[in-house]
């Protein structure tokens, strides 16, 4: 593999994923396609820009431009996506012609191209699990024959896309893998998302926001776990496979909510109960035997702690890379009550 393009790569995870294969392969030379909306930020990936990276801003429903790419690369990972449960509910639009109609511009070329293909996915298309048995501590986790039952408007737009790209691998021979991630957190997350927003909002001097009771339980992985991740499925998945990636991180947002005060120096009741999500899922837990048996690949950055600790630190020494949009974010949620 010389060649790699990477849809979404100035977004959070996309970017930590440059970051990760630029440091790890250096003969791999990588294109960033982008639209640039919202949530992508040049700044994410600004210092590597150059010989080895190169960035065009377009769009993945753009099939000219997507062929174009196509032609020149020896695989694709697929992250461009909106991706934001709050915002789907208030114009799930976006989420159709991004996440739907992108992805089926990309496979459609990727076949023509005979192009590797990965396609980047969310554990929240399987919907959500009840809250772990506090006695038994039983509770079941997702796994990749888990059923199809997303909530919201972006997991529908998800789980749409993962079923696009099984039948193109079955009816056109599209050689693409899957994976399905839990909760990513780390630097370059855009302030709208759980963690950024409540260490922004501690260092603007705004009460966090807790939605609900929070006992809502995320599995959080650190994103630069879900990039090796990627690479290994990259590297030796087999095709027409999904894979769930995940690090056994389960922790409720309330528990979340107050590791973040306590490292930041706040008494742990300093913050604001608001709106809950409507439709809220409950938990999402993921089951990593299967790419743990079968690839090898394990989490590294498995004390939360410490990745809380550095990432609170990124946000205190980035604040050119977030300032700018925290006003109009903070407004947007005050306009929803939350
Ligand atoms: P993000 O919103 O931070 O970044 C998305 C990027 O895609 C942005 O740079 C945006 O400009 C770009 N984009 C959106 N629409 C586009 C289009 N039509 N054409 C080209 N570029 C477009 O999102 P993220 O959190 O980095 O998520 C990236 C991917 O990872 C998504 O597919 C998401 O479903 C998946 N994922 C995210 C998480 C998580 O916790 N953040 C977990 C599992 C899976
Ligand atoms: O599970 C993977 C998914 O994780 C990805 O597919 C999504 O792209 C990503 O956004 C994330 O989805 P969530 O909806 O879980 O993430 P979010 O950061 O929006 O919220 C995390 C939890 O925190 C959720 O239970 C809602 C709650 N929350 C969120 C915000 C923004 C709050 O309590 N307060 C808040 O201010």
């Amino acid at each position: 593999m010389k060649r790699i393009l990477v849809t979404g790569g100035a977004g959070f995870v996309g970017a930590n994923f440059v970051h990760y294969i630029f440091e790890a392969q250096k003969d791999l030379h990588i294109i960033i396609l982008d639209k640039m909306t919202y949530a992508g930020n040049k700044k994410n990936v600004s210092d590597l820009l150059g010989d080895r990276v190169q960035l065009v801003i377009g769009d993945i429903c753009d099939v000219p431009l997507v062929n174009k790419l196509m032609s020149r690369v020896d695989a694709v990972v697929h992250f461009a996506a909106e991706s934001h449960n709050d915002n789907s509910l208030e114009d799930p639009l976006p989420f159709v012609e991004s996440n739907i109609w992108g992805t089926y511009t990309l496979i459609q070329s990727a076949v023509k191209y005979n192009t590797r293909f990965h396609h980047i996915s969310t554990d929240e298309v399987f919907g959500e699990l009840p809250l772990r048995n506090p006695i038994s501590g039983v509770g079941d986790k997702f796994t990749s024959n888990s059923p199809y039952r997303p909530s919201s408007p972006y997991a529908a737009t998800k789980a749409s896309s993962d079923l696009l790209v099984r039948s193109w691998v079955r009816s056109f021979g599209l050689q693409a893998t899957i994976s399905n991630c839990s909760n990513n957190y780390g630097p370059y997350q855009y302030v709208e998302k759980f963690i950024p927003r409540q260490i922004t909002n501690i260092l603007s001097g705004v009460r966090p926001k807790l939605y609900g009771d929070g006992r809502n339980v995320r599995d959080w992985i650190h994103t630069w776990d879900h990039s090796a991740a990627i690479w290994s499925i990259l590297k030796y998945g087999k095709i027409g496979e999904t894979y769930l990636i995940g690090a056994d991180g389960e922790m409720s947002n309330r528990d979340v909510l107050t590791l973040i005060l306590k490292l930041m120096g706040q008494p742990v009741d300093a913050f604001d109960v608001v709106a809950n999500r409507p439709g809220h899922d409950m938990r999402y837990a993921i089951d990593v035997s299967k790419i743990q048996s079968e690839l090898g690949w394990k989490p590294q950055y498995t004390n939360f702690e410490n990745g809380l600790r550095n990432t609170i630190e990124w946000y205190q020494e980035n604040a050119d890379c977030w300032h700018a949009d925290k006003y109009a974010v903070e407004s947007r949620y005050r306009q929803r009550g939350q």
